[in-house]
């Protein structure tokens, strides 16, 4: 098969390193990848929002699935082009995308569908919005809908806070904010759920936990992701079949009677809260870095899975997992998440000593001359699957010492929770 893979993060590389070890794999294109790709696929730079160019390219290639890595060609409908010129694409379409595109598509579901979530409500005007939060308790938390790249969220401890951010939201810090979402603050500990549906029938595909906070003890500014470790520790069956029968089948049943199918990945954030869940927000596709964690510990061919969920065949279909226990550490430039410095040179990544269990993703690196570097805040990623997460955690840090990379920075606590309790 050819397969063409949509993204250039660590999420990408991962997929690409899944699928590489499928023997039905014979060629892997990366649109646009990044040095990590580079060794497994060709990465090709092309515009995918062009999409009678990107039709041409997959036709003339003759790609036989596409998988979308990122959020944004879903939400702009990149698998309804797609299934319309008879390309298979593993990765929900334009409606369904809506559950990560529009957070009042989502709270309105919940509200249809009895989904345990925080209690909200939708504004449109500052006036209107200051109004409600003057006679609001806080903390409370205030978003912009529509996709802000994982910012957009506040979480505003006083009145003033939240003028302040409501001010910044209409102001347009996030792309022209028509609506704004207040909500009630939960409290708990978070969790990503994942699950894999074909569009009748679906799979769960792991837990794992992030830590978005630049700073170790999750304090300080929001980032894409700092690390993350995979199983989450909160997970236990009792919870599961709360999250699946809570959240997640109500919200394929509202997809469907919408007249549609929800067909790829769906990540739920949750907020768990004495074993019982809340959903925070859903996001059409993996985690990053979650899916970093979460590939490593698959056994079964990712290339099967995805054609089976093309195939509508995932009811009969087994996952399998090892038992053993991953987490990722994110290398980021310093500096990260304000002004960074590019274009700096990694050396020594080819002397490091990995073992089988090691594995190293690219995030924003890029390749010139045989030569990598740095093309980002966060960089690279260490994944390391072992016994205990304490011994994967050591044992990446004892990999990012050893690269020694000047520019870079990283977490030492990331699974405190589940470490260090
Ligand atoms: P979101 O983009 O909706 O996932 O929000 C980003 C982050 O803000 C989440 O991962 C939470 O840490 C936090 N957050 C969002 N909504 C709430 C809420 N209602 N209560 C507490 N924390 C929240
Ligand atoms: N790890 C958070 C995200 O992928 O949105």
């Amino acid at each position: 098969m050819i397969i063409c893979v949509i993204g250039s993060g660590g999420r990408e590389h991962a997929i690409c390193k899944s699928i590489q070890k499928s023997s039905k794999v014979k060629k892997i294109f990366c649109l646009p990848g990044n040095a990590g790709t580079q060794e497994l696929a060709e990465n090709v730079d092309l515009n995918i929002d062009d999409h009678d160019e990107l039709i041409k390219f997959l036709k003339k290639s003759k790609v036989d699935l596409v998988i979308v890595g990122p959020e944004k060609p879903l939400v702009n409908g990149i698998t309804n082009v797609l299934e319309n010129n008879n390309i298979k694409v593993f990765g929900p379409r334009k409606v369904p995308s809506q559950l990560e595109g529009s957070k009042t598509f989502t709270k309105e579901i919940c509200k249809k569908y009895n989904i345990p979530t925080a209690k909200f409500g939708v504004f449109e005007t500052i006036d209107e919005t200051l109004n409600f939060l003057k006679k609001s308790n806080f903390p409370i938390v205030i978003k912009a809908d529509g996709l802000a790249a994982g910012k957009g969220v506040y979480i505003s401890k006083n009145f003033q806070e939240s003028k302040d951010a409501v001010k910044e939201i209409f102001g347009g810090k996030f792309g022209s904010a028509k609506k704004i979402l207040v909500e009630e603050f939960l409290t708990g500990e978070e969790m990503s759920f994942f699950i894999i549906s074909d569009g009748k029938n679906f799979k769960v595909f792991q837990t794992a936990q992030d830590h978005k906070r630049v700073g170790e003890g999750d304090l300080g500014k929001n980032t894409g992701g700092m690390g993350s470790y995979s199983p989450s520790g909160l997970i236990n069956k009792n919870l599961e079949s709360k999250i699946i029968n809570k959240i997640i089948t109500p919200t394929l049943k509202a997809i469907n009677d919408l007249g549609e199918k929800y067909k790829g990945f769906l990540y739920a954030g949750l907020m768990i809260s004495n074993n019982e869940p809340f959903l925070i927000e859903y996001n059409v596709r993996m985690g990053d870095p979650e899916c970093q964690t979460i590939l490593p510990l698959l056994e079964t061919d990712l290339v099967d899975i995805f054609m089976a969920c093309c195939d509508e065949k995932l009811e009969k279909f087994e996952i399998k997992w090892s038992e053993k226990k991953s987490l990722c550490i994110v290398l980021c430039s310093k500096g990260y998440p304000d002004t960074f410095q590019k274009n700096v040179k990694i050396d020594n990544l080819n002397n490091l000593a990995f073992s089988k269990n090691d594995f190293i993703f690219h995030a924003g690196t890029k390749k010139v001359k045989n030569e990598i570097f740095s093309n980002g805040g966060r960089v690279l990623n260490f994944v390391t699957t072992s016994s205990s997460f304490k011994n994967s955690r050591e044992r990446i840090i004892n990999l990012i010492n050893q690269l020694n990379w000047k520019n870079g920075f990283f977490r030492k606590d990331i699974g405190f929770k589940i470490i260090d309790k």
